[in-house]
């Protein structure tokens, strides 16, 4: 059986679908001094459950009734619990930068296990130390086929793909090539006080009257993408799209990145927004079923 919180529900039918499985919602409400109640729906066949929730927004709410549901499920019979959180918050902590700091997934993932889960499936998590940190059986579902669809159902056919960092520029590359695109990648440094990016191209940049497609996995604030594109809109591209897993936008990423000459945001259903445009469900049902959730 399939349950599901509050923020994976078209991820939710996606899944249902594909693997034939029920699928049934959790009741959810905030209480009025902002705690989250949960209440399973039915407590017949939740033997093995797969729990689909996201934890964005916001990460702190998504993990407590996360929590909670799969605790729920432990009390009303799951043997056994999988959890599919497509976008893992608190990756980028993956590691102490600064003394001082914590390594985020660690407790996360603890608190996860402690509520009984068992296992668990995300996609493109930020890195394999935050999936490491975790310290529960995690798999990191790739979703460069699902992006590379999504590349190329835009509107305009884009000759170059842009990697906005470094750590971004493997996938760049593996959409690039499966593309027949040209390749450019840029190297950004990030202040780790206060988050200001500054940002070179670490390839030659010919892109003038090219359509450039950003990937990456995660557009938060849109500063790593909107520093990029600057620089390639000043080299003459002529439209520029940005293609991500996460689309978080968070606060003016919308607008920072639209002055900076991004025309388009396109991001997954593993964060449901309005920038939605594209599905993971494919290769998450190939990923479960690899690991013994078969059709119904
Ligand atoms: C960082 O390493 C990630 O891959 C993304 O590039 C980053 O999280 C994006 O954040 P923002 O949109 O705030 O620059």
């Amino acid at each position: 059986m399939i349950v599901y919180g509050s923020s994976s529900t078209q991820l939710a039918a996606d899944l249902s679908r594909l693997l034939g499985a029920s699928a049934a919602r959790f009741e959810t409400k905030v209480f009025p001094d902002g705690e989250s109640y949960v209440r399973l729906p039915r407590i017949d066949g939740v033997e093995k459950t797969l729990v689909v929730n996201t934890m964005y927004p916001n990460q702190d709410k998504r993990l407590v009734e996360t929590l909670l549901m799969c605790d729920a499920l432990k009390r009303n019979g799951a043997k056994k619990i999988a959890l599919v959180a497509p976008y893992l918050a608190y990756a980028r902590q993956d590691k102490v930068f600064l003394q001082g700091e914590p390594v985020s997934p660690q407790p996360i993932g603890q608190a996860l296990k402690c509520s009984g889960v068992d296992e668990m499936f995300v996609v493109e998590a930020h890195s394999d130390e935050a999936v490491s940190a975790l310290g529960l059986k995690c798999w990191n579902v790739r979703v460069v086929d699902s992006m590379s669809r999504a590349v190329s159902s835009l509107n305009k056919t884009p000759q170059v793909v842009a990697a906005p960092d470094v750590k971004a520029s493997h996938r760049a590359k593996a959409i690039a090539d499966r593309l027949g695109l040209e390749l450019i990648v840029f190297s950004k440094q990030r202040d780790r006080l206060t988050g200001e990016v500054t940002t070179h191209p670490s390839t030659e940049v010919d892109v003038k009257g090219k359509t450039v497609v950003f990937v990456d996995d995660i557009i938060s604030t849109g500063g790593s993408i909107a520093s990029a594109a600057r620089i390639v809109k000043e080299a003459g591209a002529q439209t520029i799209f940005a293609v991500c897993v996460h689309a978080l936008m968070v606060g003016g990423a919308e607008e920072l990145l639209a002055s900076s000459g991004v025309c388009r945001v396109i991001g997954s259903n593993t964060v449901e927004n309005r920038f939605t445009s594209y599905s993971v469900a494919p290769e998450l049902v190939e990923e479960l079923r690899r690991h013994g959730f078969q059709e119904g």
